[in-house]
């Protein structure tokens, strides 16, 4: 028996194990984000899209999915899930989606049949820095939780049917930096909200009442348009 095969296969099995690591530890995706992640399929019944999220594979590299990287402390968590656009989801937000604890960026948008409120379970969410949810069919309140979550930089939850005020606890959030909730039915005044970090702004067309914080003013008209009182307010700072 000859021997030169031997080396020959080590050095094929040299350059196959580094490969066959790499793909494994690709295989990143948490256990129990992944299960999360299959209760989210199953609520909207795994239907368009989402039925590419095959269990068999590793979920971070499903669409709409992102996942903290291999250089991480903790890879393979999800952060980021950003649905958009003729996914035809047809239902609520789910609840589930908050038992996922390192999500920072929450996106579902153009969805016209996702109905129903924010989650509850979303005041669990410590990490989120962006929310959008605009252009879907939302009800309910803007709840005061959101306040509480003192990461979140980016809001948009425009373009939906939420209802009741602006609460006051969102004047805490210190690192907000856009706010559109415009196209809503709000009512009550316009909350303090941090003018420093924030560059852009929106509550147009609502009913909001009420002055509006002078240190909100800086964002024009345009801003704060299609309101009850306010806009009689604007065109009156306009005018002199
Ligand atoms: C706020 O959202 C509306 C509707 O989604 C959009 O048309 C508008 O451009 C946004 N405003 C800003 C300032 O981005």
């Amino acid at each position: 028996m000859k021997s030169t095969s031997s080396p020959f296969l080590s050095c094929i099995l040299l350059l196959i194990l580094p490969l066959s690591t790499l793909s494994q530890s690709d295989l990143n995706c948490n256990a129990h984000d992944k299960a999360i992640l299959l209760k989210v399929k199953a609520h909207f019944g795994g239907v368009g899209l989402l039925s590419d999220w095959d269990p068999k594979d590793d979920c971070c590299d499903w669409d709409f999915i992102g996942c903290t990287g291999e250089e991480s402390p903790n890879p393979g968590r999800v952060t980021a899930l950003t649905i958009s656009g003729g996914t035809g989801l047809k239902g609520t937000i789910p609840e589930e989606i908050g038992d996922l604890p390192f999500l920072n960026n929450v996106m579902f948008f153009d969805e016209p049949k996702l109905t129903g409120p924010i989650p509850q379970s979303f005041s669990k969410l410590t990490n989120l820095r962006v929310l959008t949810l605009n252009s879907n069919s939302l009800t309910g309140p803007i709840p005061a939780f959101l306040g509480q979550l003192k990461s979140l930089s980016q809001v948009d939850l425009s373009d939906n049917r939420f209802s009741g005020p602006l609460p006051g606890s969102l004047s805490g959030l210190a690192r907000l930096s856009s706010f559109n909730v415009s196209h809503n039915m709000l009512t009550g005044s316009v909350p303090n909200l941090k003018a420093r970090s924030l560059t852009s702004l929106d509550v147009s067309d609502n009913q909001l009442c009420g002055p509006i914080p002078a240190a909100l003013e800086k964002f024009g008209a345009a801003a704060f348009e299609h309101n009850k009182l306010i806009k009689r307010l604007l065109s009156s700072y306009y005018k002199s």
